[in-house]
Protein backbone atom coordinates (compact mmCIF):
# COMPACT_ATOMS: atom_id res chain seq x y z
CA UNK A 1 0.00 0.00 0.00
CA UNK A 2 1.08 3.24 -0.82
CA UNK A 3 0.56 6.78 0.96
CA UNK A 4 1.29 10.35 -0.11
CA UNK A 5 2.87 11.08 3.26
CA UNK A 6 4.51 8.40 5.00
CA UNK A 7 6.13 4.80 4.66
CA UNK A 8 5.70 1.88 7.34
CA UNK A 9 8.97 -0.20 7.76
CA UNK A 10 7.76 -3.88 9.01
CA UNK A 11 8.99 -3.96 12.56
CA UNK A 12 7.14 -7.56 13.96
CA UNK A 13 6.84 -10.01 11.37
CA UNK A 14 2.87 -12.49 10.37
CA UNK A 15 5.18 -15.10 11.27
CA UNK A 16 6.19 -13.55 14.89
CA UNK A 17 3.00 -12.70 15.75
CA UNK A 18 1.20 -15.77 14.71
CA UNK A 19 3.97 -17.46 17.10
CA UNK A 20 3.16 -15.28 20.24
CA UNK A 21 -0.54 -15.44 19.40
CA UNK A 22 -0.35 -19.40 20.09
CA UNK A 23 1.88 -19.01 23.41
CA UNK A 24 0.12 -16.33 24.74
CA UNK A 25 -3.46 -18.78 24.93
CA UNK A 26 -1.42 -21.41 25.91
CA UNK A 27 -0.61 -19.30 29.19
CA UNK A 28 -4.00 -17.62 28.98
CA UNK A 29 -5.77 -21.03 28.84
CA UNK A 30 -3.89 -22.52 31.70
CA UNK A 31 -4.85 -19.38 34.20
CA UNK A 32 -8.30 -19.78 33.40
CA UNK A 33 -8.67 -24.07 32.71
CA UNK A 34 -11.27 -24.29 35.75
CA UNK A 35 -13.58 -21.49 34.30
CA UNK A 36 -16.51 -23.00 33.74
CA UNK A 37 -16.84 -20.10 30.72
CA UNK A 38 -14.51 -17.07 29.72
CA UNK A 39 -15.89 -13.59 28.54
CA UNK A 40 -13.40 -12.31 25.96
CA UNK A 41 -13.92 -8.71 25.80
CA UNK A 42 -12.12 -6.56 22.91
CA UNK A 43 -11.71 -2.97 22.63
CA UNK A 44 -12.95 -1.80 19.45
CA UNK A 45 -12.04 -1.05 16.83
CA UNK A 46 -7.97 -2.10 17.35
CA UNK A 47 -8.00 -5.25 19.05
CA UNK A 48 -10.68 -6.95 16.23
CA UNK A 49 -7.74 -8.93 14.41
CA UNK A 50 -5.87 -9.91 17.68
CA UNK A 51 -9.13 -11.23 19.28
CA UNK A 52 -10.40 -13.18 16.35
CA UNK A 53 -6.64 -15.01 16.28
CA UNK A 54 -6.65 -15.37 19.86
CA UNK A 55 -9.87 -17.03 20.65
CA UNK A 56 -9.64 -19.25 17.77
CA UNK A 57 -6.24 -20.63 19.99
CA UNK A 58 -8.52 -21.01 23.32
CA UNK A 59 -9.52 -24.36 23.55
CA UNK A 60 -11.79 -23.58 26.27
CA UNK A 61 -16.20 -22.32 26.06
CA UNK A 62 -16.02 -18.62 25.89
CA UNK A 63 -18.08 -15.68 24.85
CA UNK A 64 -17.13 -13.00 22.80
CA UNK A 65 -17.66 -9.36 23.57
CA UNK A 66 -17.23 -5.87 22.43
CA UNK A 67 -16.35 -2.25 23.81
CA UNK A 68 -15.63 1.21 22.20
CA UNK A 69 -14.09 3.71 24.12
CA UNK A 70 -12.65 7.04 22.93
CA UNK A 71 -10.01 8.95 25.28
CA UNK A 72 -9.35 13.03 24.82
CA UNK A 73 -6.23 14.77 26.07
CA UNK A 74 -7.41 17.47 28.18
CA UNK A 75 -4.42 19.93 28.61
CA UNK A 76 -5.72 21.71 32.00
CA UNK A 77 -5.53 17.76 33.90
CA UNK A 78 -3.06 15.45 33.49
CA UNK A 79 -6.19 12.46 33.96
CA UNK A 80 -7.82 12.29 30.19
CA UNK A 81 -11.29 11.62 30.05
CA UNK A 82 -12.36 8.29 28.15
CA UNK A 83 -16.09 8.26 26.72
CA UNK A 84 -18.41 5.25 26.30
CA UNK A 85 -19.00 4.72 22.58
CA UNK A 86 -20.59 1.18 22.75
CA UNK A 87 -20.88 -0.26 25.95
CA UNK A 88 -20.85 -4.36 26.14
CA UNK A 89 -24.26 -6.52 25.54
CA UNK A 90 -23.86 -8.84 28.52
CA UNK A 91 -23.57 -8.73 31.67
CA UNK A 92 -20.11 -9.78 33.70
CA UNK A 93 -20.87 -10.21 37.25
CA UNK A 94 -19.75 -13.10 38.25
CA UNK A 95 -17.82 -14.22 35.41
CA UNK A 96 -14.73 -14.38 34.48
CA UNK A 97 -13.46 -11.97 32.03
CA UNK A 98 -10.41 -11.27 29.75
CA UNK A 99 -9.86 -8.29 29.01
CA UNK A 100 -8.15 -7.76 24.70
CA UNK A 101 -6.80 -4.18 24.08
CA UNK A 102 -4.18 -3.51 21.21
CA UNK A 103 -2.01 -1.33 22.60
CA UNK A 104 -1.27 0.28 26.31
CA UNK A 105 0.32 3.54 25.78
CA UNK A 106 -0.19 5.64 28.52
CA UNK A 107 -2.43 3.26 30.00
CA UNK A 108 -5.24 6.05 30.99
CA UNK A 109 -7.73 4.24 28.78
CA UNK A 110 -7.06 0.88 30.14
CA UNK A 111 -7.02 2.63 34.02
CA UNK A 112 -10.66 3.53 32.92
CA UNK A 113 -11.75 0.50 31.22
CA UNK A 114 -10.46 -1.39 34.27
CA UNK A 115 -12.35 0.37 37.02
CA UNK A 116 -15.37 0.52 35.05
CA UNK A 117 -15.49 -3.12 34.34
CA UNK A 118 -15.01 -3.95 38.07
CA UNK A 119 -17.14 -2.22 39.77
CA UNK A 120 -19.88 -4.64 37.42
CA UNK A 121 -18.36 -7.20 39.81
CA UNK A 122 -16.71 -10.06 37.73
CA UNK A 123 -15.38 -13.16 39.29
CA UNK A 124 -11.90 -12.29 37.70
CA UNK A 125 -10.35 -10.09 35.19
CA UNK A 126 -7.35 -10.04 33.55
CA UNK A 127 -5.58 -8.09 30.71
CA UNK A 128 -4.21 -8.83 27.72
CA UNK A 129 -2.50 -6.56 25.39
CA UNK A 130 -0.71 -7.03 22.14
CA UNK A 131 1.54 -4.30 22.48
CA UNK A 132 3.13 -2.58 25.04
CA UNK A 133 4.66 0.75 25.14
CA UNK A 134 6.13 1.04 28.55
CA UNK A 135 8.62 4.09 28.30
CA UNK A 136 5.07 6.65 27.40
CA UNK A 137 3.42 5.30 30.86
CA UNK A 138 1.27 8.01 32.42
CA UNK A 139 -0.70 5.95 34.98
CA UNK A 140 -0.41 2.39 36.70
CA UNK A 141 -2.06 -0.33 34.96
CA UNK A 142 -2.11 -4.21 35.92
CA UNK A 143 -1.50 -6.17 32.55
CA UNK A 144 -1.27 -9.75 32.83
CA UNK A 145 -0.18 -10.61 29.37
CA UNK A 146 1.62 -8.66 27.04
CA UNK A 147 2.08 -9.82 23.60
CA UNK A 148 5.60 -7.36 22.75
CA UNK A 149 7.30 -4.40 24.56
CA UNK A 150 7.77 -1.80 21.95
CA UNK A 151 9.64 1.46 21.29
CA UNK A 152 7.63 4.65 21.56
CA UNK A 153 7.06 4.20 17.99
CA UNK A 154 3.73 5.03 15.88
CA UNK A 155 2.74 1.80 14.75
CA UNK A 156 0.16 0.18 12.37
CA UNK A 157 -1.36 -3.20 11.12
CA UNK A 158 -3.12 -6.05 12.66
CA UNK A 159 -5.87 -4.18 13.48
CA UNK A 160 -3.97 -1.02 14.35
CA UNK A 161 -4.71 2.28 11.92
CA UNK A 162 -3.23 5.33 11.38
CA UNK A 163 -6.17 7.44 10.34
CA UNK A 164 -8.45 4.51 9.92
CA UNK A 165 -5.64 3.11 7.58
CA UNK A 166 -3.79 0.19 7.32
CA UNK A 167 -5.99 -2.30 10.26
CA UNK A 168 -5.41 -4.89 7.49
CA UNK A 169 -2.10 -4.91 6.90
CA UNK A 170 -0.95 -8.85 7.88
CA UNK A 171 2.55 -7.67 10.11
CA UNK A 172 3.06 -4.62 12.32
CA UNK A 173 5.15 -1.67 11.23
CA UNK A 174 6.28 1.66 11.88
CA UNK A 175 5.04 4.45 10.55
CA UNK A 176 7.74 7.08 9.16
CA UNK A 177 6.71 10.33 7.87
CA UNK A 178 8.25 10.71 4.40
CA UNK A 179 10.22 14.38 3.81
P1 LIG B 1 -3.59 5.07 26.19
O1 LIG B 1 -4.86 5.48 26.85
O2 LIG B 1 -2.62 6.21 26.06
O3 LIG B 1 -2.93 3.87 26.82
O4 LIG B 1 -3.95 4.76 24.70
C1 LIG B 1 -4.13 3.53 24.18
C2 LIG B 1 -4.78 3.67 22.83
O5 LIG B 1 -4.11 4.63 21.99
C3 LIG B 1 -4.69 2.36 22.08
O6 LIG B 1 -5.84 1.59 22.28
C4 LIG B 1 -4.60 2.81 20.64
O7 LIG B 1 -5.89 2.93 20.11
C5 LIG B 1 -3.99 4.17 20.68
N1 LIG B 1 -2.58 4.08 20.30
C6 LIG B 1 -1.50 4.19 21.11
N2 LIG B 1 -0.36 4.03 20.44
C7 LIG B 1 -0.71 3.82 19.15
C8 LIG B 1 0.06 3.56 17.95
O8 LIG B 1 1.30 3.48 17.93
N3 LIG B 1 -0.68 3.36 16.82
C9 LIG B 1 -2.03 3.41 16.79
N4 LIG B 1 -2.77 3.64 17.89
C10 LIG B 1 -2.12 3.84 19.06
MG1 LIG C 1 -7.58 1.73 21.05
Amino acid sequence: MDHPNYDIDELISAKSIAARVESLAKEIGDYFKNSEKLIVVGLLRGSFVFIADLVRELKMPLEVDFMEVSSYGNAMESSREVRILKDLRGEIEGCNVLLVEDIIDTGHTMQHVQTLLQSRGPRKMEVCALLDKPSRREVNVEVRWIGFEIPDEFVVGYGIDYAQLNRNLPYIGKVRPRR
